[in-house]
């Protein structure tokens, strides 16, 4: 069973990762799903993404909940039964769950060379100057977990990850940074947390 870890976020959010070493049947053995997280497992492609799914569903057992205590809305935004936020980020071998009091935006990401790359794309690549390549490549993953964690608080149609979310600057080493969403004539902003997590970065985004 490994429960990999839970990093406690403030008081009432916390963030709970699993690492997937186990195959997709000894996974699919140990859940209880609802017709329509058989359906959607069933539709799945590749088997590392139907472990992904399964191991967020240990995750819930893990922390008293079911598969059945999770829904989706019609853009694909998890919620849980009783009132509480919940975000979901798979990456490889790990499947990442926080749950919080108030609304909450992660992502995990693995460190590859490609997000440099295509730093250009979503970022302004003027944060990444001074830096040594390993932590360019750190520094451009934080960044696109800290638009991707926006974008799942967010979720609207028409949101630019280069246009419209920016971070502040910020230190790797410091852990937190501020991000600002500017989009529809409104300015939000957003209070970051980021872990390394083995090979990955994790990212929580919170409105402030
Ligand atoms: C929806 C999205 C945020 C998912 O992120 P991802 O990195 O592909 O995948 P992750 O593993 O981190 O997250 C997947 C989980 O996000 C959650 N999710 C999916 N859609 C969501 C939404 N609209 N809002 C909030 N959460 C959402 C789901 O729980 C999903 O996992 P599950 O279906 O197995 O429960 C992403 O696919 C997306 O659309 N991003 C915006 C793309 C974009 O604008 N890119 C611009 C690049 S310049």
């Amino acid at each position: 069973m490994p429960f990999y870890k839970s990093i406690q976020i403030n008081e009432t959010t916390n963030a709970h990762f699993w690492e997937i070493t186990e195959d997709v049947t000894s996974l699919f053995r140990a859940v209880s799903l609802k017709d329509t997280s058989l359906f959607r497992l069933e539709s799945m492609k590749s088997e590392a993404h139907q472990c992904g799914f399964l191991a967020v569903r240990m995750l819930l057992q893990h922390l008293g909940y079911t598969d059945f205590d999770l829904s989706y809305d019609e853009v694909g935004k998890p919620h849980l039964i009783d009132g509480k936020h919940i975000s979901i980020s798979h990456s490889h071998e790990f499947s990442a769950i926080c749950i919080s009091d108030v609304i909450i935006g992660i992502d995990l990401e693995k460190l590859k060379e490609k997000t440099l790359k295509i730093a250009p794309r979503f970022m302004d690549v003027n944060h990444l100057e001074g830096l040594e390549v390993s932590e360019q490549i750190e520094k451009a993953t934080v960044i696109w977990g800290v638009k991707e964690s926006i974008f799942k608080i967010k979720n609207e149609k028409g949101i630019s990850f280069p246009e419209h979310i920016s971070e502040r600057t910020f230190d790797l080493k410091d852990g937190i940074c501020t991000a600002e969403l500017r989009f529809n004539n409104q300015l939000e902003t957003f209070s970051i947390q980021f872990y390394p997590v083995e090979a990955y970065i994790f990212v929580c985004a919170i409105p402030n």
